[in-house]
């Protein structure tokens, strides 16, 4: 039976550019929409910018324009590079929208009739300068039971230590660097605990991830408590209704964002989304999310749609964090890869797609993207084990059989085709369906590698050659078997027979990858040729090929480096440094201090350098440079870097390979004439002397931190 189903993503914050940590749940809901869809199903995708609240008012100022016209460049951005990936959405809206304005006033107001919202004065802190509340975020002091400095108003980053922004000594406001000070407002509250039996008995019926579940069981133990959802001018949302000077809380807006994106999408005609949004709509709603955000849709979300008498979701399909080369991502080390950078460095948005598939279960794990797995996993399951069944086949038919399959095979050959049709494709819907990628595709390799290894054994390109020389044969295949014909018919017959059931196991791929590689399955589909079909249940048989192009290349790891260097943060000083001594040794350019005052470095601007042991690999004289040397140094976990070092008057080459020393590992690469300069290492000198390589005590390993 068809189903009608709504998916949503999470709305990204229009203050910034899209990374490849958001891109994992995107690429996640596109490829179970695509899935659903492919099984006849009636899918309604919807995603919108969320485009309120604090940081985006103060991004919009420091960049001198108006909300307005911030929020539509972002929106513009996001909606591009979803595009690139293929994250296909029916529409793509903003939550500063009429449409949003007017389902949130009604979603409120139906809240408020029914006796949910409650006001009352909370004192908070006020930035008597820029005249607005602050956030706990946009204080910053002293921790109150170690003294660091530059501590977030509710936990300290050294000692550990939680508390309110209040308790903080010293505090000033981030926005102006005042004090703030203490003041009174009037707030509206969301009154859940109202609602907490509603909520409960939604969680025991919903479509959610079992750790998830009790997560969720966990807070509401606890206990629900009321829910701020006001803010006071200035602040960029929509004003509450009957309350001048106070908006909704943007985490108010937001998720009905999914609302006004799906009444954008309807043409806002009434009775289409309340075919989707009403109490007794039979759609299913499945929202998308990533898992710091789960009490929001799975506690505020469903208790402000129970009480405003509006359906509940039916499933949340949660995600963990992206990590790469299994830390968090970094802009000192390249791994905080913007979607942009990934698109400009000219990798196939289809690839990551690919590697995300591959990594994600039906589960919340954190997701790890390894940029050497990424490159290898590619090459050998897209290139070499997908696309190369097609390759190795389709000049053959293309050239003895004008691109013309046999309509019937031996019944030997159609046994063993007909093994990978029915219950292994099935087995794999199934998979996608409970979002079990990784499965899904695991056992769709599977299948190629078995079609590889037949093909192995078959040896089209022998076949081939039988027919070339005009001979019958015998010959013995790499894998042991005697193979003779007895006409020059029968040799045909037998390239023709087993080439066409390669290629109908590369069709059976080609629909079975098709929600993860839209675009290489669309090009791989022309090929096949509009009379090939998406039977999975059976091969088909006797159908024309179209010409073959090459359907994928491999990724060059040169542009993985190309991507990192685009991605790893200038270290550089960004003020001309003061005059100086006229000796002074060339200052370091990762060291310049530039927050703390003359000559001091702050404890984060040192925090900015990223300090290795290093172990020499090699090291080699530098044709045309008297003073370099080439060193090849090995980070342990981190890689391999090449540094060029101005220590050749000290040390003979060979004297340096296997020693340990100390490098700086998040320089920005520089090009240098003989080659790329990926960091620095450390060596002291002065007039008298030097230079003097740093070199760790015994124990120290490669990779190893410097603090
Ligand atoms: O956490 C976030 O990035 C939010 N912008 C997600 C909003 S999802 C929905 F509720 F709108
Ligand atoms: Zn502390």
């Amino acid at each position: 039976m068809s189903r009608r189903i709504l998916v949503t993503n999470a709305l990204p914050y229009a203050n910034g550019p899209l990374h490849l940590g958001h891109m994992v749940g995107y690429i996640q809901a596109d490829i179970w929409v695509r899935f659903q869809r492919m099984c006849g199903h009636d899918v309604t995708y919807v995603c919108a910018d969320d485009a309120h609240g604090t940081p985006i008012m103060l991004a919009a100022e420091k960049a001198g324009v108006s909300p307005e016209a911030f929020i539509a460049g972002m929106q513009a951005s996001h909606a591009a590079d979803f595009a690139a990936f293929g994250v296909a959405f029916d529409h793509y809206h903003s939550t500063h929208s009429d449409e949003n304005r007017r389902l949130s006033e009604s979603i409120y107001s139906k809240l408020k009739a029914a006796g949910y919202i409650a006001s009352r004065s909370i004192e908070q802190a006020f930035d008597p300068v820029k005249q607005m509340f602050l956030p706990d975020r946009y204080i910053k002091g002293e921790c109150p039971k170690c003294g660091t400095a530059d501590q977030y108003g509710d936990n300290c980053e050294h000692c550990g230590a939680t508390y309110g922004p209040t308790d903080l000594k010293n505090p000033k406001s981030v926005v102006s660097g005042a004090t703030p000070v203490l003041k009174d407002s009037e707030h509206y509250f969301f009154e859940l605990s109202k609602l907490q039996a509603e909520v409960e008995q939604w969680l025991a019926a919903a479509d959610v991830h079992s750790s998830v579940k009790s997560k969720l069981k966990e807070w509401l133990d606890g206990g629900l408590r009321d829910w701020d959802i006001s803010r006071d001018a200035p602040y960029f949302g929509f004003e509450i209704p009957g309350a001048p000077g106070k908006y909704f809380y943007v985490w108010l807006d937001a998720p009905i964002g999914y609302f006004a994106s799906l009444s954008a999408l309807l043409g806002n005609d009434e009775a289409r989304l309340d075919s989707f949004i009403g109490a007794d709509s039979t759609a299913e709603m499945w929202h998308f999310i990533g898992k710091d955000i789960i009490n929001f849709h799975g506690l505020f979300w469903p208790a402000m749609l129970k009480g405003a008498g509006h359906r509940q979701p039916t499933g949340l399909s949660v995600n963990g964090y992206l990590t790469v080369n299994g830390a968090k991502m970094s802009k000192s080390r390249g791994t905080f890869i913007k979607a942009r950078t990934y698109l400009d460095a000219g990798l196939n948005p289809e690839y990551l797609r690919y590697y995300f598939a591959a990594k994600l279960s039906d589960g919340v794990d954190d997701l790890d993207l390894n940029l050497d797995d990424f490159v290898a996993r590619v090459n050998s399951d897209i290139v070499g084990k997908y696309v190369n069944i097609a390759s190795r086949c389709a000049p053959f038919l293309d050239k003895y059989f004008a691109g013309q399959l046999s309509a019937t095979l031996s019944p030997a050959m159609a046994d063993t085709l007909g093994g990978y049709f029915g219950a292994k494709p099935a087995a794999v819907f199934a998979a996608y369906a409970r979002r079990d990628y990784a499965e899904a595709l695991r056992q769709t390799m599977a299948l190629a590698d078995a079609a590889n290894q037949w093909i192995q054994d078959i040896e089209p390109w022998s076949l081939a050659k039988l027919i070339e020389q005009g001979s019958l044969g015998p010959f013995r295949t790499k894998t042991g078997r005697e193979v003779a014909f007895a006409s020059a018919e029968e040799v045909r017959a037998a390239l023709r027979e087993a080439t066409t059931a390669f290629v109908e196991i590369f069709r059976l791929l080609t629909v079975l990858l098709t929600p993860v590689l839209p675009n290489l399955a669309a090009s791989a589909a022309r090929f096949l040729g509009d009379a090939a079909g998406r039977d999975t249940a059976v091969p088909q048989l006797g159908y024309t090929l179209r010409a073959f192009e090459p359907l994928a290349t491999r990724i060059d790891p040169a542009q993985i480096k190309a991507m990192i260097a685009a991605s790893t943060e200038s270290l550089a000083p960004t003020e001309a440094p003061k005059a100086k001594p006229a000796k002074a040794a060339p200052a370091p350019a990762a060291a310049a201090p530039t927050a703390a005052g003359d000559g001091q470095a702050s404890i984060e601007d040192f925090g900015k350098i990223d300090l290795r042991i290093a172990r020499i690999e090699q090291a080699e004289g530098v044709e045309g440079a008297d003073k370099l040397l080439r060193l090849q140094l090995d980070l342990g976990p981190l890689g391999k870097r090449q540094v060029f070092a101005g220590i050749k008057s000290a040390y003979p080459p060979d004297k340096l390979v296997g020693r340990l020393t100390v490098m700086v590992a998040n320089l920005a690469p520089r090009k240098m004439r003989f080659g790329l300069s990926e960091g620095m290492v450390l060596a002291a000198s002065n007039d008298e002397g030097g230079p003097f390589l740093l070199a760790p005590d015994d124990g120290a390993q490669p990779g190893m931190k410097v603090k």
